[in-house]
């Protein structure tokens, strides 16, 4: 048992696609959220800056006090998990694993779709994962760069996003997989555009709920649940301007969180 708050970091609005699984799986739990908007994207940036973001995100959090930290963002989990992982005393989960097994087990005929930033991409951490796993898996990968800056203006289901998914997701289509990843947690934000335009015989697999699964896994294996039922509390930190990541992010989570956002300086 224990009573202290979930940390939970991503760039920006994308992890709160984790945060709203996670009040779901573990309703009992206070979280800590910090969206470092002052510096979105992270996903084109170079390895070196994304572990020294993501190192200055975790002290923040530590600094709060959590007892886990979730990496709800699939290029910091990416890019700079492998390198932190060992460096810190409480445990910190990021999205890649939970996601690619999950991504095994739904697909059929082998063939998974990857989308995520260039970073993510770029690292290979899905393919690793999947064809670790099962060699014979075929993965057919996509960096969305504009994907990002479309969520983080609230182009969740518009003409612009329904434009922009065609463009990247064209080729995979056409692949014919079974299955897609969306590997940046910002994308489930777009789900309802990226579903339509793939159909209904593809599965889309979502970073910010399976990491929210994994979470509920860990925490019933080491029992860190909190004691304290209806007592939960939710906190969130930018590093920019709290109206819009208030405005966006409470129509997501579907209840009012302005008056929970503080800005601070990372
Ligand atoms: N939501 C993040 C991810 O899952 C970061 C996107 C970005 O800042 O580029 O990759």
């Amino acid at each position: 048992m224990d009573n202290r708050s979930i940390g939970v970091f991503d760039s920006g609005l994308g992890g709160l696609t984790a945060v709203k699984q996670i009040m779901r799986e573990l309703p009992n739990e206070s979280i800590i959220y910090f969206g470092d908007t002052g510096r979105v994207p992270y996903g084109s940036r170079s390895k070196e800056t994304i572990i020294k973001y993501s190192k200055n995100d975790i002290n923040f959090l530590l600094s709060k006090d959590v007892k886990l930290i979730v990496i709800a963002c699939g290029t910091a989990s990416s890019a700079a998990l492998p390198a932190l992982r060992g460096d810190y005393e409480i445990p910190i989960i990021g999205v890649v694993e939970p996601t690619a097994a999950a991504a095994l087990n739904a697909t059929k005929n082998g063939k998974i779709g990857i989308i995520g930033t260039s970073g993510t991409i770029k690292s290979g951490s899905y393919e690793k994962l999947l064809k670790e796993a099962r060699p014979d898996i075929i993965t057919f990968s996509q960096a969305c760069p504009l994907f990002v800056p479309l969520v983080e203006n609230g182009h969740f289901d518009t003409k612009v996003a329904e434009l922009v998914v065609s463009e990247y997701l064209e080729n995979i289509r056409t692949q014919g997989v079974d299955t897609l990843i969306l590997g940046c947690t910002h994308y489930p934000l777009l789900k309802n555009t990226i579903a339509r335009f793939m159909g209904s015989g593809v599965t889309l697999i979502d970073a910010g709920a399976e990491v929210a699964k994994e979470l509920k896994r860990h925490f019933d294996k080491n029992e860190l649940h909190s004691r304290e039922h209806d007592r939960q509390q939710y906190q969130y930190y930018v590093s920019d301007d709290i109206a819009g990541f208030a405005e966006l992010g409470g129509l997501f989570l579907e209840q009012k969180i302005d008056g929970q956002v503080e800005n601070i300086d990372i």
